[in-house]
């Protein structure tokens, strides 16, 4: 079983669309695939159309140490077609933060809970939230590798420096060995400026991207809103095929001599390096390509997403009520 998690700080850079997209890409493939959405927004659960609402238990009653181990993964999981699973989250998940603090072997709980699926899944992919806290190191905790989407945007970037940084600390600490590639995301070629950002991202990092570039396509931001994989609504769709090619790559990755001769600490430290490199040189940009008038259609993604400043203010309310339950009884 591999367990691969999509992970960047950065929010709206793509680790939903590709932990969906690539699932279902792998499940057609004949892969028996476990998506586990490890983000409170839910973004994952709704883009396979499965109301949080509806649902009487998700991934945070699985994990949650209020629960002590009373429900297992297969307990909640929601089946989305043949070979391919859901472990549904919902907002509840944020409380899990604060849960956590003075918990013993904290960062191994989902490690913990998907131990007994080894048979069951060849993948599980983990859709990660945009913050770096105990939902996140869980998740690295649980993986083997990590793919670390990028638009094309400076935000992005930073986020893997911060990503990077604990890759290697949990080397470091625990000898926990994970595997991290970047994923070029809603790449338009017509654009100089992704040009660019694209040429010096691949010199970079070397080995360390996938040579699958996902290219920017509205098909993938359509299904999202209607809760299907792109695949499912146009075969033909670019997003689709990026997707399919990314599968293809992620499974023929085992065999690349490169890939499996990296040495995680070495190759997550050179990553590192190339990140900070690359944000030094990219400030260096000539204004006119980085302004490029094209590049407006990502301007909504552009900017660093106040998402996780909300999920934390949002968890220090329910750890709040819970406080207060506990008081009451
Ligand atoms: N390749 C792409 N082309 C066009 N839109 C995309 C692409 N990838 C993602 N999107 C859209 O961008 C937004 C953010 O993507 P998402 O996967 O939710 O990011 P994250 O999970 O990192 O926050 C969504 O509306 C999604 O539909
Ligand atoms: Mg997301």
């Amino acid at each position: 079983m591999r367990v691969i998690a999509s992970a960047n700080q950065k929010g709206g850079c793509g680790k939903t669309t590709t932990a969906i997209n690539l699932s279902y890409s792998l499940s057609q493939k004949g892969q028996k695939v476990l998506l586990i959405d490890f983000d409170p927004q839910a973004h994952a659960t709704m883009g396979l159309n499965v109301k949080p609402s509806d649902l009487e238990k998700t991934i945070y009653d699985v994990i949650t140490p209020k629960k002590n181990w009373l429900w297992g993964i297969e307990d909640i999981l929601v089946p989305v077609k043949d070979n391919f699973d859901l472990a549904p989250s919902s907002l509840i998940l944020s409380a899990f933060e604060q849960e956590l603090s003075g918990l013993e072997r904290r960062e191994h709980r989902l490690f913990q809970a998907i131990q007994p699926l080894k048979e069951q899944y060849d993948f599980i992919v983990i859709d990660c939230p945009p913050s770096i806290g105990h939902l996140c190191f869980n998740a690295l905790r649980a993986c083997n590798e990590v793919i670390i989407p990028i638009d094309m945007s400076l935000f992005s970037l930073r986020g893997v420096a911060k990503l990077i940084e604990i890759i290697i600390m949990l080397k470091d600490k625990i000898d926990h060995d994970i595997k991290s590639r970047a994923l070029i995301t809603m790449y338009d070629r017509r654009t100089r400026y992704s040009r660019t950002v694209l040429e010096k991202v691949q010199a970079e990092f070397g080995s360390n991207v996938f040579d699958t570039v996902i290219r920017y396509n509205i098909r993938l931001r359509e299904t999202a809103d209607l809760g299907l994989p792109v695949g499912d609504y146009d075969k033909n769709a670019i997003g689709h095929l990026d997707y399919e090619n990314l599968a293809e790559e992620v499974i023929h990755s085992r065999e690349t001599r490169a890939y499996q001769n990296l040495n995680t600490s070495n190759a997550a430290q050179d990553m590192l390096q190339k990140t900070e490199e690359y944000i030094d040189g990219a400030a260096e940009l000539p204004e006119d390509e980085s302004l490029d008038s094209e590049i407006e259609e990502f301007s909504g993604y552009s900017s660093q997403s106040n998402y996780s400043q909300m999920i934390e203010a949002i968890a220090r309310r329910s750890t709040d009520s819970f406080i207060n339950d506990e008081d009451g009884i």
